[in-house]
């Protein structure tokens, strides 16, 4: 289903384990800026029609965000600051101007941040069942929801315009795969 042109760099997990405290404060951002990306999203007239539907995946963003809050709070981890991602940043560069390619960019950027989260989330679940059961569930739990909100941000796309999205992800996922190659030594999810 995914449609990712680079896999996942083979030092990001070990990088990831060797620092889970501090990749859970990371992860709790991550929840954050979702639930705060899917209310922006609301902003465009094209998505109007949509502003239920992007409301409720801002709830179940708030949701996990809160489940990561749980976690740390269980865990003895001070929620700190969130770390800059180059990789986000280098997609949300690209965004074009103008309402309707904004809302196609936009929304396209949204969706392949979902679709890396599912698809790191499933590598987490499986590599951390035997070192942290309860982590690896935790993991487990997201991949779903964090799927379904790629899935329906590239719908909300097509929706406005099917021909401009599949040009446009095409060349995002090209940006994609060039970007998730640079180096990124610091404990975080993307
Ligand atoms: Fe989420
Ligand atoms: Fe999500």
């Amino acid at each position: 289903m995914l449609l990712f042109r680079e896999k996942v760099p083979g030092d990001w997990l070990p990088k990831v384990l060797a620092n889970l405290s501090a990749v859970l404060v990371d992860h709790a951002h991550l929840e954050r800026k979702a639930a705060t990306s899917a209310l922006n999203l609301e902003k465009y007239r094209d998505l109007y029609p949509m502003v239920e539907q992007l409301n409720a995946i801002a709830i179940e963003e708030l949701q996990h965000f809160q489940l990561v809050l749980d976690l740390l709070k269980k865990r003895d981890i001070p929620f700190g600051q969130p770390y800059p991602s180059p990789w986000i940043a280098g997609l949300m560069k690209s965004v074009r101007s103008g309402p309707r390619p904004q809302a196609i960019d936009h929304l396209i950027c949204c969706s392949l941040i979902e679709g890396r989260s599912c698809e790191k989330f499933q590598l987490l679940a499986a590599e951390l069942k035997t070192i942290d059961p309860e982590l690896a569930a935790f993991y487990g739990s997201l991949v779903e929801s964090e799927g379904n909100h790629y899935a329906t941000y590239l719908l909300m796309a097509k929706g406005i315009d099917e021909k401009e999205t599949s040009a446009r992800l095409n060349y995002y996922l090209d940006l994609d795969a060039q970007l998730i190659r640079l180096p990124n030594p610091l404990p975080m999810l993307h």
